[in-house]
């Protein structure tokens, strides 16, 4: 049965730990494993701005020997100009899997319907599990074990980062508290499928309004933009609700003497995060940034050689 990487939950714990450990190693020996010899072509798709999310994968393809191919989104119109399910039926006769950045979670559901080859999240407006993968490993880098250990992500819940911190943070049996603005908590079925996920990990998946108190003892702080790529038109309201939850100094001295702070970038300094934050000593965001890479040649793998 082809598998594919859809949303964070999509991996078990053991799963997502396997493929922690399988980008670990890849870190180490970043030319060893080559499940892409050929070369074997994967297509990537980004109907949304990238930088990070295309280079990381790009570069990690040609790691694994294989052939990263970017198909233009625009150019091809899923869609529009054929149905997405056309799209998934060519592209997976020339591809060995299919890397997508999409807006409605829907689409990439669709695609991966029809595609007889693994369909990766590249971000979509509900979930940005890639990232996560790569937010887990540099806990793992910095913290030691994941289990046990408490997050607060502070600022839009409602985006594709509040919702994957959730479930990815649940998996890993993290805590995890999310403390957003009323309006812009998490989607209450992920709430609820984390808090189902964390009983079985023994981690937590709460919402916390007030962005003090999830900071308090945490051990890793954690934000994201308040205006994610498609929200441009709502940046004034957001300005005006947002600035409580921003990860400022002083709210970081409310956290673990030893935090660390997170950041899936592009940062706006001043606004959700002060300057002496991210370019701080706590802050490990280019560990993360560098981490994509790893988690994305182990997923890659994982999906194309493991599942039973
Ligand atoms: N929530 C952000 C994540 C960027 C990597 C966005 O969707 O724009």
């Amino acid at each position: 049965m082809t598998r594919h990487f859809l949303r964070d939950d999509d991996l078990s714990p053991a799963e997502q730990a396997r493929v922690l450990d399988l980008a670990a190693a890849m870190k180490q020996a970043p030319y060893d494993a080559k499940p892409l010899a050929g070369p074997r072509t994967v297509a990537m798709i980004f109907d949304k701005p990238t930088l990070r999310t295309q280079s990381s994968f790009a570069a990690g393809i040609a790691e694994l020997g294989g052939n990263p191919m970017l198909v233009d989104g625009a150019l091809a119109g899923i869609g529009v100009r054929e149905s997405v399910a056309d799209v998934a039926r060519i592209l997976d006769r020339q591809a060995s899997a299919i890397v997508w950045r999409t807006y409605a979670q829907a689409r990439l559901e669709e695609m991966a319907e029809h595609a007889a080859v693994p369909v990766v999240n590249a971000l979509t407006d509900d979930f940005h599990p890639c990232q996560l993968l790569a937010d887990l490993l540099t806990i793992r880098e910095h913290r030691g074990e994941l289990a046990g250990l408490t997050v607060a992500f502070l600022g839009d819940g409602a985006c594709n980062m509040g919702n994957s911190w959730l479930l990815a943070g649940a998996t890993a049996g993290l805590h995890v508290r999310v403390s957003s603005p009323e309006g812009y908590e998490p989607d209450a079925a992920v709430v609820a499928t984390a808090a189902a996920i964390a009983a079985g990990t023994g981690g937590s998946a709460v919402l916390e309004r007030d962005p003090q108190a999830a900071a308090a003892g945490a051990d890793v702080v954690v934000t994201d933009t308040w205006i994610s790529m498609g929200k441009e038109e709502e940046a004034a309201a957001r300005a005006e609700v947002f600035g409580p939850y921003a990860v400022t100094e002083s709210l970081l001295a409310l956290a673990d003497p030893a935090a660390i702070v997170l950041h899936c970038l592009p940062a706006y300094r001043g606004k959700e995060i002060e300057a002496a934050v991210l370019d701080g000593p706590r802050s490990v965001v280019w560990d993360e940034a560098e981490n994509r890479r790893h988690v994305q040649k182990a997923i890659l793998a994982w999906l194309l050689e493991e599942p039973s």
